[in-house]
């Protein structure tokens, strides 16, 4: 195959959705519809169902050994799939978003009796605004929920689409008799058998006829010739490019749990999704088809074994071949680095490879080099635009418990933080170092973490902040910028980068301060121009 062909024929993608809507159970029918597992059940429940720290870190352990759930890649008609995990917990919302930089499309699991759920309006919010083609499955057909065109409703409303239905169900819960396949034109017969892989589908060019009666007996075949009437009244027809572009997502119904509608989602994804994308990187846009590797890091996983502390940095190949062996310019540090040992992803198993495509993600065994957002590349000077960090929910100070064990705690700290867990403010006033998280859970995790792999103690104390805003360049030699950096010195902060930050202890105080110091810019996440 040629480098064209094996671009084309990639296609990476996330799975999205708010806890319980069905995430893990769609992931793993798709496996099983690319031969990559055998049987239901074997695709690794990495899900947190109580905030327990326990959970998280039996959790964490397991995947420390099998980090493979990270992505999941199989073959599907001869494309090659990569699905790359993202935990829907909130805690960890931050992995989520970053993850999604590396993604060219995703699909969005809606629970159809919850709705449109709160994790979900966040994550398609980001998706959106980068225009990042969405489709949307959804699932529990099977079960009682909200009416179908309620839920269009629902999803153009509170997630601000623009959707088209290219399925549509026939009843709902108990009286569930399938779906009508509106991209190819067919029906499919629900019969609640979990078991089955492939459907029975009937080809129905012309719902008018009176075969439909025969099938789906009167009712359910009147009923659906008027919802489809309305859905071709009401949405626009599929515009590929409309989708490609972002700026309209098709929608599928089905029940993942009993592989219904899996099929015609996964058919029409391979045909309409994207392949690797061209990106963004501050100095220019880069393409898939280039020849030079450029790559970045957009997740790290951190070894849970204490005896090998290396941890695995998952680059996205943007363009190029990345070959096993070979140096490659890591921009930040500006040297050359050789990796041995690339992993690729195989359904739930990494093994060592010689080469892999734009598209694909490469785990690199890492000691310490990598960041989050790190770019590798041939020689090139290249920054890949990341997700910038949003001001973290909870803050508190953290001490170090063990004095014999600062320098320990210190790495621990840092390396961490480099794996994004959560970030770091160190104040102005007195160099005490701030941690801020968006879940409470983070807390103990990294807790845990730096006693576990780094030996290290640590204590938390209180610590009132209602925002991190990151403060603008302009404006610094005014004697207004003076003024305020004299008067708010106790709240003023460093973050891991360098960038001024001033912690607002309340929303009065952001606000006084805003009207105070009109000349001093607070922005709400880490990057702005
Ligand atoms: P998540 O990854 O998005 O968090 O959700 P997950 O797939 O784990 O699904 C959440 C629950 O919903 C699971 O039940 C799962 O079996 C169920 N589910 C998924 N798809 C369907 C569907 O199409 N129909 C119905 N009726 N249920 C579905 P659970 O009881 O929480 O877990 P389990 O004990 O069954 O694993």
């Amino acid at each position: 195959m040629t480098f064209k062909q094996e671009i084309a024929r990639r296609r990476t993608f996330g799975i999205i959705s708010h806890p319980d809507a069905g995430k893990t159970t769609l992931t793993e029918k798709l496996l099983l519809f690319g031969g990559a597992i055998q049987e239901a059940g074997a695709v690794k429940n990495n899900k947190i169902k109580k905030s327990a720290t326990s959970d998280f870190m039996e959790i964490e352990r397991q995947r420390g050994i099998s980090v493979a759930t990270s992505v999941l890649a199989f073959i599907y008609k001869n494309k090659k799939i990569n699905i790359l995990d993202t935990p829907g917990h909130k805690d960890f919302a931050e992995d989520t978003f970053r993850t999604l930089t590396a993604v060219d499309s995703v699909i969005v699991v809606i629970d159809v009796a919850k709705g449109v759920e709160e994790q979900t309006v966040k994550l398609v919010e980001v998706c959106r605004m980068r225009k990042i083609p969405m489709l949307v499955f959804i699932n529990k057909m099977d079960r009682e929920g909200q009416d179908a065109f309620d839920l269009l409703d629902e999803l153009e409303q509170k997630l601000g689409l623009s959707v088209t239905p290219l399925s549509f169900p026939i009843g709902m819960g108990y009286d569930f008799k399938g779906i009508y396949n509106i991209f190819e034109k067919n029906i499919n017969l629900f019969s609640g058998d979990s078991k089955k892989n492939i459907e029975q589908t009937i080809a129905f060019d012309d719902v008018t006829n009176p075969e439909l009666d025969k099938i789906i007996g009167n009712k359910a075949a009147t009923e659906l010739r008027d919802n489809l009437e309305l859905v071709w009244g009401v949405y626009p027809e599929f515009d590929k490019e409309l989708y490609l572009k972002g700026d309209q997502q098709p929608v599928f119904f089905g029940s993942a749990l009993n592989n219904f509608g899996v099929r015609e989602l996964l058919d029409c994804f391979i045909q309409i999704a994207p392949p690797p994308r061209s990106k963004h990187a501050e100095e220019r846009l880069v393409e898939a088809n280039e020849k030079e590797m450029t790559g970045f890091v957009f997740k790290i996983h951190a070894n849970m074994d204490p005896k090998h502390r290396d941890r695995l940095a998952f680059i996205k190949i943007v363009s190029g071949t990345f070959e096993r062996n070979k140096p490659y310019l890591h921009v930040r540090q500006g040297k050359n680095l050789k990796f041995s040992s690339p992993n690729a992803f195989f359904a739930e198993k990494k093994e060592i490879v010689d080469i892999s495509y734009p598209g694909d993600i490469v785990g690199l065994h890492d000691t310490g080099n990598f960041k989050i957002g790190d770019t590798l590349t041939e020689g090139e000077i290249l920054h890949y635009k990341g997700i910038p960090s949003f001001s973290p929910e909870h803050f508190r100070y953290i001490n170090n418990a063990d004095p014999m064990k600062s320098k320990q705690l210190n790495k621990g700290i840092d390396q961490l933080m480099d794996e994004g867990v959560a970030q770091l403010f160190t104040l102005e006033l007195n160099g005490r170092k701030v941690i801020g998280t968006v879940g409470a859970l983070q807390f103990e995790v990294i807790q845990y973490r730096l006693e576990h792999e780094y030996g290290a103690k640590c204590s938390y104390e209180n610590f009132n902040v209602y925002k991190a805003c990151w403060v603008g360049n302009e404006n610094r030699k005014t004697e207004e910028f003076k003024e305020f950096e004299r008067v708010k010195q106790k709240f003023l902060a460093k973050d891991k980068r360098g960038q001024l930050v001033f912690l607002a202890d309340s929303q009065f105080s952001l606000q006084m301060t805003q009207q105070k110091y009109p000349l001093v810019k607070l922005h709400f996440t880490s990057e702005f121009e």
